[in-house]
């Protein structure tokens, strides 16, 4: 028996990365996932491996920066399955490692869109729905980011913060109708999101990386999949409102972090 045993999800940003860890494990567990991403080569093909595993899934893209896009994903799990018991707002880009001075107008708003107004369109269309049927998971991806300082990632620091301060406003509102809304704030992760940063600025990140996290090393992708699967099945359902750190005790490291600019 799975944990998530008949229950229908919904991850954005599902192709690669955290969110397809967390496909996968939601998969594993017996969810049907709705596997959704802006990389539809990626995202199909996963998902084709999922089902050659026996597992239920279904890919749709979604680009989250779009608000189309987001109503269209929920309404299409709602329409295929009759509800839908969890939300993994999970995509999101990195656009940092510059001064605030340095950032445009343009990558702040990018940014924003992309990583804070998605969650917040994926909760207005996914709400109603939960609400009706006086049952559901919202997680929300947030970040070691939205707790700690690091030079370089001023608005992506500020729209993590945002969802978890979202996160805590929507578990008050929504836990009388039994929805729990948590997020999880991940440490440094192997993906291809850092794959990027450390191309973009060296080697020396991805050292200082390890230094930073007391475990001694970055996590992986399959341990924030854990979390998910906790905080989306019914063993965590007294639990709402919470930010779930899975960050190798970076938050609460007292040690000198290297400068990385
Ligand atoms: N990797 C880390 O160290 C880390 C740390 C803390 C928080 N996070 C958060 O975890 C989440 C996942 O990060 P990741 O490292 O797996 O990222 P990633 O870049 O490795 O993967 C992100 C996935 O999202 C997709 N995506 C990008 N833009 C999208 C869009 N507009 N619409 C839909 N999908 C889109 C990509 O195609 C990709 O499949 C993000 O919210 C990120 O901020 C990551």
């Amino acid at each position: 028996m799975g944990r998530l045993d008949n229950k229908i999800a919904i991850v954005t940003g599902g192709a690669d990365g955290i969110g397809h860890a967390i496909s996968q494990a939601m998969a594993r567990e017996g969810a049907k996932v709705f596997v959704s991403d802006i990389d539809d080569a990626k995202g199909s093909a996963f998902v084709e491996t999922l089902r050659a595993a026996g597992l239920q899934a279904e890919y749709v893209h979604c680009d989250v920066a779009e608000e189309k896009d987001i109503a269209n994903l929920v309404a299409l799990a709602v329409e295929k399955t009759g509800r839908l018991d969890i939300l993994v707002n999970n995509a999101a880009i990195a656009i940092g490692g510059m001064p605030v001075y340095e950032m445009t107008d343009e990558q702040w708003h990018r940014l924003i869109t992309v990583n804070l107004t998605s969650v917040f369109r994926g909760c207005k269309y996914a709400l109603p729905h939960m609400i009706a049927q006086k049952r559901g998971s919202i997680i929300n991806m947030a970040s070691a980011q939205g707790h700690i300082g690091l030079d370089g990632w001023t608005a992506y620091a500020g729209a993590k913060g945002a969802v978890m301060a979202m996160t805590r406003q929507m578990a008050v509102e929504f836990g009388p109708h039994n929805v729990r809304v948590n997020s999880i704030s991940p440490g440094t992760i192997n993906t291809p999101m850092n794959e990027k940063v450390i191309a973009d600025l060296g080697d020396a990140v991805a050292r200082a990386w390890v230094k930073m996290h007391p475990i001694g090393r970055i996590g992986n992708p399959e341990e924030v999949a854990e979390a998910a699967v906790y905080l989306a099945s019914d063993a965590a359902g007294f639990t709402t409102g919470i930010d779930l750190r899975v960050d190798g005790g970076l938050c609460v490291t007292p040690r000198f972090v290297p400068d990385l600019l």
